[in-house]
């Protein structure tokens, strides 16, 4: 199938596209690279042996995606680009609303305009806020707790009525967990703007000597060791779902949402572990006090995804932080390392 890739150069944008190429596909990219580099599509050439036309803009410029919407016949997209730290959109509620809700809404209507019919979404388990209990599954009531999950809900809630409105019209929301790793080659890979907020990517820059140490945020939660728990997916198990979902698509007309995570439960003390052991390399910590806004505990139920989609993650724990390591100890600098 041909498909048109939003966000095709970030860090689950490349990893899905290496999947989708695997799986013979044929790959579209619109990316503004304000959060990517244009390199790492390079990186996606060389895994795949196989060529992709990036257009460079914005999702909400409708002159630039109807330029493309009429140069090809897309079977189908996958809509990743949009922003996504949490903290930002506290401090930007419009501008995560431009960037996730009005461009997402333009994305659509120039799909039914080109006869496009098929739609996969990136969403994030933040629609469901501090849920009530764990595992979450995709019935959990959703109560997003900032700009940037209040801004994946609405989306969520603009595909479901556009599938009632337009009876041809299909959405697949996958709604991940934390998404981890690097693919096996060491080629892409996690490559945040500045401070890392997420967890992996600052021990990995600790690990590889780019930051003095990891705060843990808050030892006193109601967990096994006292720590956060989360859901940690590898990044290409994330990528294979999406083609799972694409290719689902056309034998489940209308619209899904799916929990893309493991089920298991990780805490931030037995990842600081797992990627000693994996990086043979000391990950120096202190204890700092809880981030506002973090829970306790968030992993998935994932029955639904192995039901309707027939995948399931596969890689494990030792898999995830071993491949962050080959990624960040070949990559110190992220692709800014590469001569443009
Ligand atoms: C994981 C755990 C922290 C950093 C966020 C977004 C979510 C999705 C994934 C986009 C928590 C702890 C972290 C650090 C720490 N992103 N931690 N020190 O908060 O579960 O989810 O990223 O879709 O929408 O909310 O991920 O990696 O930030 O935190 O102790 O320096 O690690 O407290 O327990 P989170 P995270």
């Amino acid at each position: 199938m041909q498909i048109l890739v939003t966000g095709g150069a970030g860090y689950i944008g490349t990893h899905t596209c290496v999947a989708l190429l695997y799986a013979g596909h044929q790959v579209v990219v619109i990316d503004n690279f304000s959060n990517s580099h244009p390199q790492a599509l390079k990186r996606v050439e060389a895994i795949t042996g196989q060529s992709i036309t990036c257009f460079e803009g914005d999702v909400g410029d409708k002159a630039l995606l109807q330029r493309i919407f009429s140069q090809y016949e897309f079977d189908g997209v996958i809509h990743f680009a949009g922003s996504k730290a949490v903290g930002e959109s506290v401090e930007k509620p419009l501008m995560y609303y431009c960037n996730n809700v009005t461009a997402s809404q333009t994305l659509i209507e120039c799909m039914l305009e080109a006869d496009v019919q098929a739609l996969v979404f990136s969403s994030s388990a933040t629609v469901y806020g501090d849920p009530h209990t764990v595992p979450i599954d995709e019935s959990f009531p959703l109560a997003p707790t900032n700009p940037y999950g209040r801004s994946k809900y609405m989306v969520e809630l603009i595909m479901q009525d556009t599938c009632v409105a337009f009876e041809r019209f299909s959405a697949i929301i996958l709604r991940y967990f934390n998404p981890v790793g690097a693919h096996p080659s060491g080629l892409i890979g996690e490559d945040p703007n500045g401070i890392p907020n997420n967890l992996m990517p600052f021990i990995a820059q600790v690990a590889c000597g780019k930051r003095e140490q990891l705060s843990v945020f808050g030892n006193d939660y109601p967990t096994t060791d006292g720590t956060g728990v989360r859901d940690y997916i590898h990044v290409c198990d994330l990528a294979e779902g999406h083609v799972a979902a694409l290719e689902q698509l056309a034998a489940n007309p209308g619209s899904h949402i799916i929990n893309l995570g493991t089920g298991q439960g990780v805490s931030v003390l037995e990842m600081v572990k797992a990627y000693e052991s994996a990086s043979e390399q000391p990950v120096p910590y202190r204890i700092a006090p809880r981030r506002p806004g973090d829970v306790a505990k968030c992993y998935a139920n994932a029955n639904r995804a192995k039901s309707l989609l027939g995948w399931q993650a596969t890689r494990d724990l030792t898999d995830m932080v071993a491949s962050s390591w080959h990624w960040q100890s070949n990559n110190p600098n992220g692709y800014q390392g590469d001569k443009e």
